[in-house]
């Protein structure tokens, strides 16, 4: 890899609430990434519901609109999937060669994941490090369903790109995180993506990850609060979620109803970090990382911190990208919070396998 010349490829992070746009160039020898250029454009909440593309015609004038909004010519896309669709699963089993795996993983996928492994991509790394039984090999398995895939290549396709490489969200997360933070300490931490309508959470100790879950949590469950309480529009909701002005609804009105969102959201939260302490004892996460758009909701990190008790840092997905000429520092500083999945997408190979 470090000698890869394979081409590199345009982050393109299709979300359910907007579609975000990364490009990176490796500055090569292990001097990290410039930041060559990033959009974002919103998309209607109707065309991607709990991730399944709905409205496809509106997902791909969106992806151009993005593409167009910022001049980005580069063509080859890497994308990523998440929620439902993906399963990803440690699992150990007897040792055997590379050869012999290729073999065994069908079967044992079998045991391990909820669809038929006709249904589904099946991709594997083996973990280093010794497994927790004797003889035996931990291997990193991801299926993502085979439907799944082809809807979102396919949106990428007829907005005219070419999807070389589909990713898993929780992936790129932690990809954007080590570009960044790849030196800090061996603690366990977990990264939150908080997006609008899927939470991702990746749980890392040093930079190894050791947890991954997406919650069926995020920005939207504002908007729907807001609204049913309010009786609002989805889009007064998302003004007066940001904290913009709304003719004739006070802000005291509001700021309960995020509070207590707020409280939901953390608890789910909570939920999924409970259940990975309950299943790896010994582990004490000391920071919480967070990201997404919805990372930005009002008192939300603070909540957090109360909740859980350490310190909640957001996730600079720029903290040792070199950002390029022309691109203004309010631009960059605005879609900060919301590219760090697209962002570790970029920084992806055509030819890389997860
Ligand atoms: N300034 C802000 N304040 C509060 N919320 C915000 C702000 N900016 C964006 N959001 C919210 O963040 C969410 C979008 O975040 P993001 O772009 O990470 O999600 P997504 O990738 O579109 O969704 P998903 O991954 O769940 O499909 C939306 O719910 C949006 O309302
Ligand atoms: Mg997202």
């Amino acid at each position: 890899m470090f000698f890869s010349r394979a081409k590199s490829l345009v982050g393109l992070d299709i979300g359910s609430s907007a579609i975000k746009i990364v490009e990176l160039k490796d500055l090569g020898k292990g001097k990290g990434y410039q930041l060559l250029n990033l959009a974002l454009e919103r998309l209607s909440p109707e065309a991607i519901v709990d991730g399944a593309i709905m409205d496809a015609g509106l997902v791909v004038d969106t992806i151009q609109r993005a593409f167009a909004s910022r001049k980005i010519k580069g063509s080859d896309v890497a994308i990523a999937l998440s929620g439902h669709s993906v399963i990803i699963k440690k699992i150990s089993i007897p040792a055997t060669s590379e050869e012999e795996l290729a073999e065994v993983i069908p079967w044992e996928a079998e045991q391990y994941i909820p669809f038929d492994v006709e249904d589904v991509n099946l991709a594997y790394q083996v973990l280093k490090g010794a497994s927790g039984d004797e003889g035996n090999m931990d291997v990193l398995l991801v299926a993502a369903k085979k439907d799944k895939i082809n809807d979102y290549t396919s949106v990428v396709s007829q907005a005219g790109k070419n999807p070389q490489l589909v990713d898993v969200d929780v992936f790129a997360l932690q990809n954007c995180y080590e570009m960044n933070y790849g030196d800090e300490g061996d603690s366990a931490k977990a990264l939150i993506n908080i997006g609008a309508s899927t939470t991702n959470v990746a749980i890392l100790k040093g930079t190894t990850s050791i947890f991954w879950r997406d919650i069926s949590v995020g920005g939207n469950h504002y908007n729907d609060a807001v609204r049913k309480e309010l009786n609002l529009s989805f889009e007064q909701a998302e003004s007066l979620k940001r904290g913009e002005e709304v003719d004739g609804i006070p802000i005291e009105n509001v700021t309960p109803i995020i509070a207590s969102v707020n409280d939901f959201i953390g608890a789910e939260i909570q939920k999924t970090i409970d259940f990975f302490k309950n299943t790896t004892p010994g582990e004490n996460i000391e920071k919480l990382v967070i990201a997404g758009g919805s990372s930005r909701v009002p008192h939300l990190r603070e909540a957090l911190a109360e909740r859980f008790g350490v310190p909640v840092e957001p996730l600079n997905p720029f903290h040792k990208v070199q950002v390029g000429r022309g691109l203004s520092p309010e631009l960059v500083e605005e879609l900060g919070s919301s590219v760090s999945i697209a962002v570790g997408l970029a920084s992806r190979r055509a030819g890389d396998n997860r």
